[in-house]
């Protein structure tokens, strides 16, 4: 375009110069004729023009003179004399946007030579559609941008002019933008996009319009560019919650890191305006501590441990926020759900303590309180009591509770008491707590002192020293401290006429019983008396029991001959008849011992005689018998000394003399007047023949009885009495002593041994008094008064069925 515009500049130059060249001449011709004719077109007859005809037009040599080499686009038909187009004619080419476009030529004639001037007008055609320099205009326009705002176009351009060129814009329908052209005259052409509406890239992102230029040839023609416009994104959109409240309930135990919840806001706007972060709203320092947020997932994570029991619900704002900072707020309500995290726990408002053991059950002797944190279920209680205990818990006002006896209490059974009680809610799991007390309980006299035995019995032996302890007694009282401290006394009473404190005394604190005196068996074997044990308590309680002390046989004294008489006092003389064979009896020795048992057991033995041999002496009874046949040849008169000997420890005895006179005659003997006297003044002569006589009757009714047992007791197994008078060897048992102790009998030991011997009495005695404490009042033993140590036993059957 460029190039032609200045060829036609050229070419113009050339007219011009030759116009003003031609104006000087005679006579312009001028045609006139559209551009874009073809080659051959006529465009004017020039020889009619010039006044010539066409045959001298051809031999004058008429001819167009251009200047240069420039085209010539026009030419003359020497046929015709007409001027026709030689070559396209374009007025864009040669004039351009000028309103005027001529083609000035000179014209030639020789003979003569002529010169004129003719200038061809070329008028327009509408040939030229109108054209944007671009294809595509682009626009980019921010969806915030205001109504009214207008986005400069470049104007068409047509190459025609005047009516050809661009009369008019058209802009595709659309809802958003006009078009609007300025042509004022003298101003530049432009044309302006007029935003109607505003844009919303959310809504459409791009528009494709069409301006389409029109120009005013006929048929019109256009030209049109796309106008592309690209909404920009504004931030025009904050943040939307999915939820403008989210609530949640969480229960109180969830773990750290828990998603308490997820909130989500989106933003339509694009980049970084659509990008949505999350951040708390106002957080007080203990909820910061509680939760935290992602800031990109909006996850609210739980950073601390819930606690129903400190706060049941939190409540907050997190703020959604796009890059450029549009915000929006949504609630979050999260409720913490309780969980049975909370143990009942237990606490002692009161206790009475100690509680005197004789509380009467039901008895409130405590008040417990007890609590649970937890809500609801979780924090009813169910209170008990563990183990088997005498006290109750009984439900109060709320959750108190009422801790009352429920038995009675015995301290001296169980004095203290550690109390278990647990408390178990009603959640799920339960759970339970416990809390133990001690309750002591306090002492009441409510015991007497009790004895170790209802009765004791003692022995001692006499002559004791005074002062001796015989015994000790003991009574218990198991309450506390003075009501369970004892003191004995003696329950004052008589022996014999003789208060009791003359023989015994007791020491208040031990229980120790002494002997106050010394004692003698042979005056009383026995005294009984009540010892009284008393606590210190208030008032005091007391109980007794019966002391029965036994004074026991000592050898103290030495045996006591009866007859015959002591040396000294008298002579006693026995006749023995001359005829007298061994074995008749000659005499007999009576000894009698104030002790009793083996002190009292005697025996017999000649230490001295005149002729020994001829004389024997019963070991046990006493009796002096003949040994062997009296011959003329002995001695009339014979003496012998005779010892008395108890079985003591150390032995005691005694000493006799006895005189006898182997005749057959009275007369024969000299000292017959030592008879007569002897008749008059001993006494003891009668009681011998009153013993003797004794004697003999008793020894029949015996082994009568004897027999009557048994014949009337066939199936009693043996009779234990033999004889009365047969004393066995092996009298003394060794283990004697043992027997006594132990209180049974070995069973070697045969009873036919105590029971023939004379002298055992009081050890016989002294076994049934252990078994029976007391004496029967029948068994009592009697000695005889005659020295032969025979025993009368009154329940001899009885004693017979011991074994
Ligand atoms: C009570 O508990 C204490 C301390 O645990 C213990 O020493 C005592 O023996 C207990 N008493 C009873 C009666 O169980
Ligand atoms: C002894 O018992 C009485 C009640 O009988 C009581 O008051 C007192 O406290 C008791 N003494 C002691 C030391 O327990
Ligand atoms: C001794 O105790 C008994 C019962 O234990 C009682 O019957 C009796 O009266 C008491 N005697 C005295 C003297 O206290």
């Amino acid at each position: 375009m460029e190039f032609a515009g200045l060829c036609a500049r050229i070419l113009l130059f050339a007219v011009a110069s030759i116009v003003v060249s031609a104006q000087g001449s005679d006579g312009d011709i001028s045609f006139s004729i559209p551009e874009e004719k073809k080659v051959g077109s006529v465009i004017g007859n020039l020889a009619k023009a010039l006044g010539i005809n066409t045959k001298q037009l051809s031999s004058r040599k008429a001819r167009l003179d251009v200047d240069g080499g420039s085209k010539r686009y026009c030419d003359i038909d020497p046929n015709t004399g007409n001027l026709i187009v030689a070559e396209r004619i374009d007025r864009e080419q040669l004039c351009g946007p000028k309103t005027v476009c001529t083609l000035m030529y000179e014209i030639i004639l020789e003979n003569p030579l002529e010169l004129h001037r003719a200038a061809i007008d070329i008028s327009d055609i509408n040939d030229n559609s109108p054209t944007f320099t671009v294809d595509i205009i682009k626009l980019e326009i921010t969806e915030s941008t205001e109504k009214g705002t207008r986005f400069f176009v470049n104007e068409a351009h047509d190459a025609d002019i005047g009516v050809n060129a661009v009369q008019s814009y058209r802009l595709q329908d659309n809802e958003h933008f006009s078009f609007l052209f300025h042509s004022n005259p003298g101003q530049e052409k432009y044309g302006e996009l007029v935003l109607q509406k505003k844009l919303d890239r959310e809504n459409q992102q791009e528009l494709q319009l069409l301006l389409t230029a029109v120009d005013g040839g006929s048929p019109p023609r256009s030209g049109s560019v796309a106008i592309h416009v690209t909404v920009l994104d504004a931030n025009d959109n904050a943040p939307v919650f999915s939820q403008p409240v989210y609530k949640v309930s969480m229960p109180e135990d969830a773990p750290i890191g828990t998603v308490v919840v997820t909130v989500t806001a989106t933003d339509d706007d694009e980049g970084a305006n659509g990008e949505v972060t999350y951040e708390f709203g106002h957080l007080s320092n203990d909820l910061l501590e509680l939760f935290s947020l992602d800031p990109r997932t909006g996850n609210v994570l739980l950073s601390g441990a819930l606690d129903f029991e400190k706060e049941a619900s939190y409540e907050f704002r997190i703020q959604a926020k796009d890059g450029p900072g549009l915000a929006s707020f949504a609630k979050i309500i999260i409720e913490v759900v309780d969980v049975n995290d909370n143990a009942p726990t237990i606490h002692l408002k009161s206790l009475s303590n100690p509680v005197p053991e004789d509380t009467p059950p039901g008895t409130e002797v405590g008040i417990i309180n007890v609590q649970d944190k937890d809500s609801e279920k979780n924090r009813q209680i169910r209170c008990s009591i563990q183990g088997h205990v005498p006290f109750t818990l009984t439900p109060s006002i709320k959750n108190y509770f009422s801790l009352s006896t429920s038995g009675p209490l015995d301290r001296e059974h169980t004095s203290e008491y550690n109390i278990t009680i647990t408390a178990v809610d009603e959640g799920s799991p339960p759970l339970s707590s416990s809390k133990t007390f001690h309750l002591s309980v306090s002492d009441v006299n409510d015991n007497p002192p009790v004895f170790d035995e209802q009765s004791y019995s003692a022995y001692v032996a006499e002559n004791n020293k005074a002062g001796t302890s015989i015994c000790s007694v003991t009574a218990r009282d198991p309450d506390w401290r003075q009501n369970g401290t004892v003191l004995y006394s003696l329950l004052p009473s008589e022996v014999n006429g003789v208060p009791v404190s003359s023989f015994l005394s007791i020491n208040a604190d031990t229980g120790v019983i002494h002997a106050v005196r010394s004692f003698d068996y042979e005056q009383f074997r026995s005294l009984k008396v009540q010892v009284v044990s008393r606590d210190n308590g208030s008032p005091p309680l007391s109980s007794n029991a019966t002391v029965s002390v036994f004074i026991t046989d000592e050898n103290d004294n030495s045996p006591q001959i009866l007859y015959p008489a002591p040396e000294g006092k008298s002579l006693m003389t026995e006749m023995v008849p001359k005829a007298a064979l061994s074995g008749s009896l000659v005499s007999k020795v009576i000894a009698v011992d104030a002790d009793s048992g083996q002190n009292a057991w005697l025996s017999y033995r000649i230490v001295k005689s005149t002729d020994p041999g001829l004389f024997s002496m019963g070991v046990h009874s006493g009796e002096i018998r003949v040994q062997r046949d009296i011959s003329e040849s002995d001695s009339m008169k014979q003496n012998l000394v005779i010892s008395v000997r108890d079985n003591g420890q150390p032995p005691l005895s005694a000493t006799c003399s006895v005189y006898l006179l182997i005749s057959d005659n009275l007369a024969e003997v000299p000292e017959l007047k030592d008879m007569t006297y002897e008749e008059k003044s001993s006494k003891l002569t009668s009681y011998l023949i009153i013993a003797l006589v004794s004697v003999s009757t008793f020894f029949l009714t015996f082994i009568i009885l004897i027999l009557a047992v048994r014949f009337c007791r066939r199936r009693k197994p043996r009779l234990l009495f033999d004889g009365a008078v047969a004393i066995p060897s092996a009298y003394l048992p060794p283990n004697y002593a043992e027997v006594e102790g132990a209180g049974t009998l070995r069973s070697s030991y045969n009873y036919d041994a105590y029971l023939t011997t004379g002298s055992h009495t009081s050890d016989f005695k002294f076994i049934r008094s252990y078994n029976d404490s007391t004496l029967p009042a029948g068994g009592t033993l009697r000695k005889s008064p005659d020295d032969s140590n025979i025993i009368t036993f009154s329940d001899a059957g009885e004693a017979l069925e011991v074994r």
